[in-house]
């Protein structure tokens, strides 16, 4: 069967916190890992952007999510005109924010239909794994087939091109 791949991602550019201190990322670790992905499979790429971006500081970018984590609001996208139509599979990479995807990553979610898709979370975080993304993602996206996700600590997104490549190869992609 011809399995056409989509590879979505939402990623935050500038001060990040890793491995116990604040760094400067000029490319975000889940962009990283999305950009492996698109190497490795030569799937097409679609990067998640909101109207109003984050900040460069940390901490202020920390502030906001869980603002608007706890307001529960969908913050809006900048060019969101990808159809997913076309795709059987949806590879979804995002950092863990608060335990859950980004508050973007839901509205991108919730303004397409993916009914009959298959979605694979790959997630970046600094220790909570895919928190309890993997569930919202399935609440949000109805008949969608939510496939094992996988979880990648964003400091070490550079050396995981081997799990990366694995976890592609068991979900049929390579
Ligand atoms: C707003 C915010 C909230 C975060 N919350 C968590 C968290 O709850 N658990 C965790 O393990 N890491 C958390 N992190 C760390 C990120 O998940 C991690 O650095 C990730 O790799 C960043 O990906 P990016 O560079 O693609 O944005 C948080 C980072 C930010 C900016």
């Amino acid at each position: 069967m011809n399995n056409k791949v989509l590879i979505v991602y939402f990623s935050h550019e500038g001060e990040a916190y890793a491995g116990g201190k604040i760094v400067t990322l000029k490319i975000g670790n889940t962009r990283a890992a999305a950009q492996m992905i698109e190497k490795m499979t030569g799937a097409d790429i679609f990067r998640i952007e909101t109207v109003k971006p984050y900040p460069y500081s940390h901490m202020e970018t920390v502030t906001i999510a869980q603002a608007e984590q706890k307001e529960d609001v969908r913050p809006e996208l900048k060019g969101n005109d990808i159809n997913v139509e076309g795709y059987d599979t949806i590879i979804l990479g995002y950092p863990n924010w608060w335990g859950t995807m980004p508050m973007p990553v839901f509205t991108f979610l919730e303004s397409h239909d993916f009914f009959g898709k298959t979605i694979l979370p790959l997630c970046t975080h600094e220790g909570s794994g895919m928190g309890r993304s993997d569930a919202d993602i399935k609440a949000v996206c109805p008949g969608a087939k939510v496939g094992r996700g996988l979880a990648i600590t964003g400091s070490k997104v550079n050396k995981a091109e081997k799990t990366i490549e694995e976890w592609l190869s068991s979900a049929g992609l390579l």
